[in-house]
C-alpha cells in the first residue's frame, strides 16, 4: 500500500518517511509542491529518496497558484478579520489538490501531512481532500506520535539513518510562498511585545526602507493585474516584481491577534508586500469603475469569503458561487492605477480607466440638466421621514 506525503525536505517531513513504513507499513511517495517558498528545490527528490521514499515528485504550482487563487484573492481583496491577506490559507488548497491528484494516479489510499493538531492548516488540507476525494484517508503524525521537540526528531533521524543537516534551532513557526510569509510562535506569543523586525524575510521595517518615494503603475484587465509601469509581464514576473517594490519600501506588514478555527486566539506576523500594493491599486480602480450597490455587496461578501478560505472551504459550493459573483463584478475593472510608495505607505497618484462611472462634470457642484438642486429637497423629505416619525412618536417632538 502507498501513501502520498506532503514533503518539504526538512527534518520533520524526512523522519515521517521511515515512521510511515514502521507504523503503517506504507510505501511513501513524497510530493513537494513548489508555491514559491524559499527552499532549494533541486535537492528535494534526492533527499526524499535518501530518506526512504520510493518515489518523489517536485511540482511547480507557482503559475497555477497565481492564476487560479491569487487572482481571485485580488478581485475580492480578501482579508481575514479585516487584516490578514490569507497567504497561507490560499496556498493550502492548491497543494492539497496536487496531493489528491498524485494519490489517484499512483493508486495511494492515504495522504500524510505535517500539520499540528492545534492549527488551521490541518483543516485546510483535510477540507480539500474531503471535497475532492473523500475515499482518501488522512494520516497526521503530529496528532499521533511522541516526537515533540527538535531533539526528539534528531534522535529519531539518527536511529533511522536520516541525515540531519545542522540548522539553527527554530524559534518561530514560518510558512512562506511567492505571495507571503507568516511568522508565529516564540516571543511573538507575548502580546505585550512589539514584534522584532529581525523576523522579516520578505519586506523591511518602514524606518529601514529607502528614503525616496517611488511611483508605480499597475495595469488591470477585468480585475486581474497584467502590467507594471506600462509593461506587460507574465503572472510570476509581475508578482515577483511588485513584491520586490513593496519590500524595498517596507510595505505589507500585518501584526494581528487572530481567531483560529480550532478555538484559540493566536498572534501572527504576515508579510505580503506585493499583495498590499495589488490590493490598493485594485481598490482604487474599483472605486472608479464599480457602482455603489455592487461595491457594498462585494465588500460584505469579501469578509464572508475570507472566513471560508481561512476555514479550509475553498472547494465548497459557497466559494465557487462567491468566485462567480466576484468575476461578474470585474467586467469593467480594467485600467491602471498609479501609486506612490514611501516608507510603508501607499498613496494614490492617478486612476486611469475607460470604464469610469465617475464624470467630473456630473459630480462637481454646478447645475446641469442631469441634476437639479431642487430635486434634493423632496428626496430628503422622504428619506428622513422615519427619523421625523421616530422623533414625534418616541420622543414627544412636534411638527410645529
Ligand atoms: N495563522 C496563519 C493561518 O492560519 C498562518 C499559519 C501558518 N502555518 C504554518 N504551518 N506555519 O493561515
Ligand atoms: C500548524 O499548526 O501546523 C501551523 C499553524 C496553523 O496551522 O495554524
Amino acid at each position: 500500500e502507498k501513501v502520498v506525503l506532503a514533503y518539504s525536505g526538512g527534518l520533520d517531513t524526512s523522519i515521517t518517511i521511515p515512521w510511515l513504513k514502521e507504523n503503517y507499513d506504507l510505501d511513501v511517495i513524497a510530493v513537494c509542491a513548489n508555491v514559491g517558498q524559499d527552499d532549494d528545490m533541486s535537492k528535494i527528490e534526492e533527499k526524499a529518496k535518501a530518506s526512504g521514499a520510493i518515489k518523489a515528485y517536485v511540482e511547480d504550482l507557482r503559475e497555477e497558484f497565481i492564476t487560479t487563487t491569487i487572482y481571485q484573492a485580488i478581485k475580492a481583496e480578501v482579508l481575514y478579520e479585516n487584516r490578514y491577506p490569507l497567504g497561507t490559507a490560499l496556498a493550502r488548497p492548491i497543494i492539497a489538490k496536487k496531493l489528491v491528484e498524485i494519490a489517484q494516479k499512483e493508486g495511494a489510499k492515504y495522504i500524510c501531512h505535517g500539520c499540528t493538531g492545534k492549527g488551521n492548516d490541518q483543516v485546510r488540507f483535510e477540507g480539500t481532500i474531503a471535497a475532492l476525494d473523500p475515499s482518501i484517508k488522512v494520516i497526521a503524525p503530529w496528532r499521533i506520535w511522541d516526537i515533540k521537540s527538535r531533539e526528539d526528531a534528531i534522535d529519531y533521524a539518527n536511529e533511522h539513518n536520516i541525515e540531519v543537516v545542522a540548522t539553527k534551532k527554530k524559534i518561530y513557526s514560518v510558512d512562506d510562498n511567492l505571495w507571503h510569509v507568516s511568522t508565529e510562535g516564540g516571543d511573538i506569543e507575548y502580546l505585550e511585545n512589539e514584534h522584532n523586525k529581525d523576523i522579516y524575510k520578505k519586506t523591511c521595517a518602514p524606518e529601514d526602507a529607502v528614503d525616496e518615494a517611488e511611483y508605480v503603475e499597475i495595469g488591470f484587465e477585468k480585475g486581474i493585474p497584467v502590467s507594471l509601469n506600462g509593461e506587460k509581464l507574465s503572472p510570476i514576473e509581475l508578482v515577483e516584481a511588485v513584491d520586490k517594490l513593496g519590500a524595498k519600501h517596507g510595505i505589507g506588514i500585518v501584526d494581528i491577534l487572530e481567531n483560529r478555527l480550532v478555538g484559540m486566539k493566536s498572534r501572527g506576523i504576515y508579510e505580503t508586500p506585493g499583495g498590499e500594493i495589488f490590493y490598493a491599486a485594485h481598490n482604487y480602480l474599483e472605486s472608479a469603475t464599480l457602482d455603489k450597490d455592487t461595491l457594498h455587496l462585494k465588500q460584505r461578501l469579501s469578509l464572508e469569503f475570507a472566513d471560508l478560505i481561512y476555514n479550509g472551504k475553498w472547494y465548497s459550493k459557497t466559494c465557487k458561487a462567491i468566485n462567480a459573483f466576484m468575476d461578474e463584478t470585474q467586467e469593467n475593472v480594467t485600467g491602471s492605477v498609479k501609486l506612490k510608495l514611501y516608507k510603508g505607505n501607499i498613496k494614490p497618484a492617478g486612476i486611469f480607466s475607460d470604464h469610469k462611472l465617475y464624470d467630473q462634470s456630473i459630480s462637481s457642484f454646478g447645475d446641469s440638466e442631469l441634476y437639479d438642486h431642487k430635486d434634493a429637497e423632496g428626496f430628503i423629505n422622504l428619506f428622513t421621514l422615519p427619523l421625523k416619525i421616530n422623533a414625534m412618536t418616541q420622543n414627544g417632538k412636534k411638527m410645529t
